[in-house]
């Protein structure tokens, strides 16, 4: 299972740049679609996981959710969900291990990746990978990785991330 689904700029308005453009509807929208949707993916497809096979449970993060390594600001609404996401993916993979113990359960940055998400945000002298390269560094890091990483948060060449 990969869950691959995110949000960051909406065609009204993009990600927040200080506490002035705080508005409840647009961090609630961030919250659904970065958040709650992944969440509801997991309630639905974590039953069709092996129970006893090893299988794969990796979802797409970004390391702006990580608290510890946030040294810029902006983007409230976006780090905020993808932290939200990052304790749900944490807290799925604990109660996989019980009932799913071959299961890898990670949240995974994908590094920076050319696509809608990204294209408003390019600049200059930032690595940024085509979608079929990111794409198969993602499924290499997935196939390398076994039960005993579930619960982490890594980028896509299996480096921790601080929560
Ligand atoms: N691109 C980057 O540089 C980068 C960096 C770090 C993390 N990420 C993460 O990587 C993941 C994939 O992003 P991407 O770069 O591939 O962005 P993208 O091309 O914009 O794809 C986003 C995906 O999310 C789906 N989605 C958005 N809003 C939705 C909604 N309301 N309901 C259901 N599905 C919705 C989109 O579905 P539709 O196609 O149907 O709209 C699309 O499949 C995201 O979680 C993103 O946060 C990306």
């Amino acid at each position: 299972m990969l869950i691959a689904t995110g949000v960051l700029s909406y065609p009204d308005a993009g990600p927040e740049r200080s506490l002035r453009d705080l508005d409840p509807a647009r961090l609630a929208r961030a919250f659904a679609v970065n958040a709650i949707g992944p969440a509801l993916l997991f309630k639905h497809f974590a039953p069709l996981l092996s129970r006893y096979e090893r299988s794969v449970a990796a979802t797409l993060s970004a390391r702006v959710g990580s608290i510890g390594d946030n040294r810029l600001g902006g983007w409230h609404g976006y780090r905020a969900s993808k932290a939200a996401l990052n304790q749900l993916v944490r807290t799925a993979s604990v109660e996989l291990s019980r009932t799913r113990p071959g299961c890898v359960c990670v949240a995974v940055h994908p590094g920076t990746v050319d696509t809608p998400l990204s294209a408003p945000f390019a600049k200059a002298g930032l690595a940024v990978r085509p979608p079929a390269e990111a794409a198969a560094r993602l499924l290499d890091l997935t196939d390398r990785l076994a039960p005993a990483d579930t619960g982490r948060f890594l980028d896509v060449d299996g480096r921790e991330i601080l929560w």
